[in-house]
């Protein structure tokens, strides 16, 4: 849907070619070799291979880009600092993209706020906005706006967390993290898992409450999530970046724990959900512990042996097993 969208939107506009920079999504062919920012390891390792240059950190993104392209992310303040990045980095034009239920709908005026000429099509059900003056916008707009890609502290339940707009949850404590947290059992310890660690809260409160944890590695698709998540915790924490999926686990952990992701772009992805799920039990050591928070629709129940009920709050419900041994 995006690439048509493009490819149609670049034949009612004469796009420079030369140096391009693509934010979020994948270069046409045309553009090939291309420089992408990409914060996720999936697409950073696949668009990689691709022979693309990909960063995942926008301090690395570099600048005077012929053309810079955005696939708009579904969090507002994270498009409207890709926005304002694009038009910093472009000597002259920039061309962005957004599916119409997920921000199309308003992505031409959010170009337009920052002071440039825009045009824009709609096609494929998404929209297309573009500018060639992103000399012309307006300098303020355009510094503020890209602070929102930069990670900052923010206070949530009474502590600071480094966090960034396109996180999980960045500007909020889970509820059913907290549900997690508040109903484990007191002897955690040893060598722990945090299989999607977002920035890091379960690992923060299971550091803090558990004295008997020797190291917690947290596990993160997102580079920025990882970051986060190791500036939000001591030493003991591990922050790895990585795609749970393609991960290799080995039987060492006493104890796994996680809110594991259930979204595929918009829609609900059980089977990812049932793979964290399946991943965390074979990285259990004999005897070891699994506890997760899920919504209560989501049948993961019969996933691995023995997953059981602990507690239901909310929207959400807590379950737990243990390996054999
Ligand atoms: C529901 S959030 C939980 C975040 C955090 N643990 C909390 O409780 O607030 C799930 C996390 O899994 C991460 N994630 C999604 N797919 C992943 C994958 N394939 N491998 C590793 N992490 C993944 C997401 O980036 C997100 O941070």
């Amino acid at each position: 849907m995006i690439a048509i969208a493009l490819a149609y939107a670049l034949e009612q506009t004469a796009a420079p070619r030369g140096r391009t920079l693509w934010l979020y999504g994948e270069p046409l062919p045309d553009y090939a070799p291309a420089d992408v920012y990409h914060p996720r390891k999936n697409f950073a390792e696949a668009l990689q291979k691709k022979g693309h240059r990909v960063v995942s950190d926008v301090a690395e993104i570099g600048r005077d880009y012929d053309a810079v392209f955005v696939t708009c992310p579904q969090q507002h303040e994270e498009v409207e600092g890709l926005l304002a990045l694009a038009l910093d980095r472009s000597r002259g034009f920039v061309m962005a993209v957004a599916p119409n239920d997920a921000g199309g709908t308003r992505l031409r005026g959010m170009l337009e706020a920052f002071g440039v000429p825009v045009e824009s099509v709609g096609k494929s059900h998404c929209r297309v906005a573009w500018t060639g003056a992103a000399p012309e916008a307006d300098r303020q707009k355009v510094e503020a706006a890209q602070l929102h890609l930069a990670l900052r502290p923010l206070v949530l339940g009474g502590r600071e967390w480094w966090t960034v707009p396109g996180i999980f949850g960045w500007d909020q404590l889970d509820p059913g993290s907290r549900l997690l947290m508040d109903h484990l059992p007191d002897d955690i310890s040893g060598r722990v898992a945090d299989f999607g660690c977002g920035f890091g809260y379960l690992s923060a409160r299971l550091a803090r409450d558990h004295q008997g944890i020797r190291q917690i590695d947290a596990f993160d698709i997102d580079q920025r999530a990882v970051t986060c998540c190791a500036r939000n915790n001591g030493e003991k924490v591990n922050a790895v970046w990585d795609d749970l999926r393609s991960r290799k686990v080995e039987a060492i952990y006493n104890t796994v724990v996680m809110n594991p992701p259930f979204h595929s772009g918009k829609g609900t992805d059980l089977g990812l959900g049932q793979l964290f799920i399946q991943k965390a039990w074979e990285s259990l050591r004999p005897r070891g512990r699994l506890f997760l928070v899920a919504n209560q629709h989501l049948a993961y129940e019969k996933v691995v042996p023995g997953l059981t009920l602990v507690k239901l709050g909310g929207a959400y419900k807590i379950l737990t097993t243990r390996a054999e041994g």
